[in-house]
């Protein structure tokens, strides 16, 4: 089999890529390990940048997000039993919008169905031959057949775990790592959602975030220890737990009920640079990670996409490789900063083990200078909103 790109994993990255050049004219196969249910079980993110959201409209796909997702205008920051609004529309003209990951991901697989452009599922054994080459391929098996898809370009979209960035050799490859000595443990509740707007909390017993899904689909994370497991926490120790780390009067308010998904997600910022080695290019969780306070995982992974796709159109068009050339530069750009910002909003909110009475003081007038002064606010919400392309 022969095609112009081989997108290797169908997650987020890899689905929008795909209906973009699909879009344009250019055609990719999608390989993806699990089946279709597999990935849209997943919970994963849920707020959206304008920018990703640009790129839905560009790939014909944003309509059930446009009609369904939530316009969030802005975000509530609480310490203890305080809590202050950013307003991102006020500061920066620009909302957030609030739609799942799972929605994002079956809105184009549809789209890939509905143009009978190929995934194929549950591959295995995938391997990139030749990317530093003119004429690279892939290999893989699926239900024990061996394949061969011949190229013009890999995308390695295959997430952290994914063969992509193995590929490329040690003697090219910088990895810059940082592990957080805690994690996040998620629950999904068909309750309605306590608050309006998303509500970040930095309390002495650790962060906790209200986030949601719908009018009746609540999204809550509380900071939990790495040796921790769902196991350990019961639906009531959940919510006694989350009630304590909110303001009270919001507490009061929260409607609990059984959960219906728990999972501990470990924290982690990652970058490997470069970002494209050859042939093959590395997009979203393939090539970074970012600890999940600020919701910039998926949108970053979108800003790699706009690059690359942009790319990739300008070298079928004209075969000009200025872009593609360009790829890992302006990508890692936006990445490390996507990286600083993730890595400081977290630093504000969460507890670390060993925090010196010195380093809590800091944190609480770094939260304070956030409540209280106009260019933080604004350099914070026009991170939040995601900064330009
Ligand atoms: P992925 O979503 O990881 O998709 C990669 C795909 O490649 C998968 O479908 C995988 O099955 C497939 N694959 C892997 N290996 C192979 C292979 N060898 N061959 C073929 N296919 C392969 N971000 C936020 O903003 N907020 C959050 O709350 C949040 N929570 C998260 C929780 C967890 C547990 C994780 C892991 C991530 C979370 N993220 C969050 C990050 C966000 O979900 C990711 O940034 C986003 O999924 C990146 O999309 P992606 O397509 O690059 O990678
Ligand atoms: C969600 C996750 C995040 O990491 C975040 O910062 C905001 C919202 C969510 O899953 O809804």
């Amino acid at each position: 089999m022969r095609t112009q790109i081989v997108v290797i994993g169908g997650g987020p990255s890899g689905l929008l890529l795909g209906q973009l050049l699909h879009r344009a004219g250019i055609d990719a196969v999608v390989l993806e390990r699990k089946t279709r249910d597999y990935v849209l079980g997943r919970i994963r993110a849920g707020v959206l940048e304008t920018g990703l959201v640009k790129l839905m409209e560009e790939a014909g796909v944003a309509d059930r997000l446009h009609a369904e997702g939530f316009v969030h205008d802005g975000t509530q920051i609480a310490v203890g039993d305080q809590m202050f609004h950013v307003d991102f529309k006020a500061l920066t003209g620009t909302p957030v919008i609030v739609y799942g990951q799972t929605e994002v991901t079956r809105d184009l697989y549809d789209a890939r169905e509905a143009a009978g452009a190929p995934t194929i599922f549950e591959v295995e054994d995938v391997v990139i031959h030749d990317a530093d080459g003119d004429h690279p391929h892939v290999t893989f098996t699926r239900h024990g057949h061996a394949q061969r898809i011949d190229c013009d370009f890999v995308a390695g979209c295959d997430g952290f775990h994914g063969v992509s960035r193995q590929a490329i050799p040690l003697d090219v490859r910088r990895e810059y790592e940082k592990i957080y000595p805690f994690g996040w443990l998620g629950v999904l509740s068909e309750t309605p959602p306590v608050h309006d707007e998303l509500i970040y909390a930095n309390s002495d017993r650790g962060f906790a975030l209200c986030s949601m899904r719908n009018e009746n689909l609540s999204r809550y994370y509380i900071q939990c220890a790495l040796s921790e497991s769902t196991s350990d926490w019961s639906d009531d120790a959940f919510w006694q737990e989350l009630r304590r780390r909110i303001p009270s009067d919001v507490a009061e308010r929260l409607v609990t009920g059984p959960t219906i998904e728990k999972s501990i997600a470990p924290l982690r910022s990652f970058v490997t640079e470069p970002m494209r080695w050859g042939r093959l290019f590395l997009v979203g969780d393939a090539a970074h990670i970012v600890p999940p306070t600020g919701a910039k995982g998926l949108n970053t992974a979108a800003s790699d996409v706009h690059y690359l796709f942009e790319g990739l159109r300008q070298f079928y068009a004209d075969g000009d490789s200025e872009d593609i050339d360009r790829y890992s530069e302006k990508a890692l750009l936006r990445v490390w900063k996507a990286e600083r910002f993730s890595w400081w909003f977290s630093s504000l909110l969460h507890v670390y083990p060993h925090m010196s009475p010195f380093d809590l003081k800091m944190q609480q007038a770094e939260i304070a200078f956030l409540r209280d002064n106009d260019a933080q606010q604004r350099a914070f919400a026009e991170n939040y909103v995601g900064l330009p392309y």
